[in-house]
C-alpha cells in the first residue's frame, strides 16, 4: 500500500517537474497563456507605423484646438512685448508654460503648508474675478459631490456615495485654508485627489469661494448691513408662496 503510494507519488513528482520545472529554453511558438498577459494584445507601438489610418502613422497627432488641463487660453488683451508689433504670432510677455499650474515646489502657494504645520490665508489678492472663478471651479468639480451650497447633498450621494462630507461643519469652517488646499490637492480618505486636475490657482479660487459659502450659510444677522437688513424684514413678513422656489415643486406634484 505505502509502497504503491511512493511510486505514483514519485512518478507525479518527475512528471510535474518535467512539465513546469525547467525553464530557459527557447522556442519561436507563444508560450500557453491560461491569464493572457497584456504585452500580447492589439495595440500600437510608439512610434512604429500602422495600416489602419489613412497617413500610415501609428501616433496620433492632438486633434485641432486641444488644450491640455489647466490650461489657460492667452487672453487677446495682453500687451506684447515693447517694440513688437501686436500680430497673432508675436511672442507674449508670459510664456504660455506658465499658465499651466500644477504644484510644484514646498512653498504655501503650492502645498499649503507653512513649515511642518498648515498654514492658513488665501496667497493670492481676493477679488470679484477670483471669487466668480472660483464658483465656477466649485461648480464644476465639487458641487457633484458637496453640493452647490456645500452642504454635503450633492448628486453623488443621492447615488450612494454616502461618506461624502458635509463642508459646512465647524470642523471644516475652521480648519486652516492650507488643509483644505492638501484635500483638494492630495485627496483624503474616501476623497480622491484633485491635484491632477485642478491647477493650484483654481484651487485657491474654490478656497476663496468655498469660504465664502461656508459665511453664506452660517451668517449671523449682525453680519448683514442695516439697510439690507430693513429689505430681509420686510421679504420674511410675505406669506411662504410668495417665496421663489416654493411654487415650481408644488406644481410638479
Ligand atoms: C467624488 C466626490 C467628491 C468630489 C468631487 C469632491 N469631494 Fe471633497 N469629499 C468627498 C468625500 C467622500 C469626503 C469625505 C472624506 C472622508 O473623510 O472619508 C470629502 C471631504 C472633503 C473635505 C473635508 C476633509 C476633512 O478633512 O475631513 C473637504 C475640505 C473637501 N472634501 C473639499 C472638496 C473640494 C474643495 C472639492 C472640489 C475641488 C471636493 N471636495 C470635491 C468627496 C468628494
Amino acid at each position: 500500500m505505502l509502497r504503491g503510494f511512493l511510486l505514483i507519488f514519485v512518478l507525479a513528482s518527475i512528471v510535474i517537474v518535467a512539465i513546469c520545472g525547467f525553464r530557459g529554453e527557447h522556442s519561436p511558438r507563444t508560450p500557453w497563456e491560461i491569464f493572457p498577459d497584456m504585452v500580447r494584445q492589439q495595440k500600437v507601438r510608439a512610434q512604429s507605423p500602422i495600416d489602419f489610418f489613412g497617413d500610415g502613422r501609428g501616433p496620433r497627432l492632438p486633434i485641432a484646438n486641444t488644450i491640455p488641463i489647466g490650461y489657460e487660453m492667452p487672453k487677446p488683451q495682453l500687451k506684447t512685448l515693447p517694440g513688437v508689433p501686436p500680430t497673432a504670432n508675436a511672442p507674449r510677455p508670459e510664456p504660455a508654460s506658465n499658465r499651466i499650474g500644477f504644484s510644484v515646489g514646498t512653498d504655501y502657494y503650492n502645498t499649503g503648508k507653512m513649515g511642518n504645520n498648515w498654514g492658513t490665508g488665501i496667497p493670492v489678492p481676493i477679488t470679484e474675478q477670483l471669487m466668480q472663478r472660483g464658483q465656477q471651479r466649485f461648480n464644476i468639480n465639487c458641487s457633484v459631490c458637496h453640493g452647490l451650497t456645500a452642504a454635503g447633498n450633492g448628486v453623488a450621494k443621492l447615488y450612494g456615495l454616502n461618506t461624502v462630507a458635509t463642508l459646512q461643519d465647524e470642523r471644516i469652517r475652521k480648519m486652516a485654508d492650507g488643509e483644505i488646499f492638501n484635500t483638494v490637492t492630495n485627496g483624503k480618505n474616501t476623497m480622491m485627489s484633485y491635484g491632477g486636475n485642478v491647477p493650484v490657482a483654481d484651487r485657491w479660487a474654490i478656497i476663496a469661494y468655498l469660504r465664502a459659502l461656508q459665511r453664506s450659510q452660517n451668517a449671523a444677522a449682525a453680519d448683514v448691513p442695516p439697510e439690507e437688513l430693513a429689505k430681509l424684514d420686510k421679504a420674511e413678513a410675505k406669506p411662504p408662496e410668495a417665496k421663489p422656489g416654493a411654487s415650481p415643486e408644488a406644481q410638479k406634484k
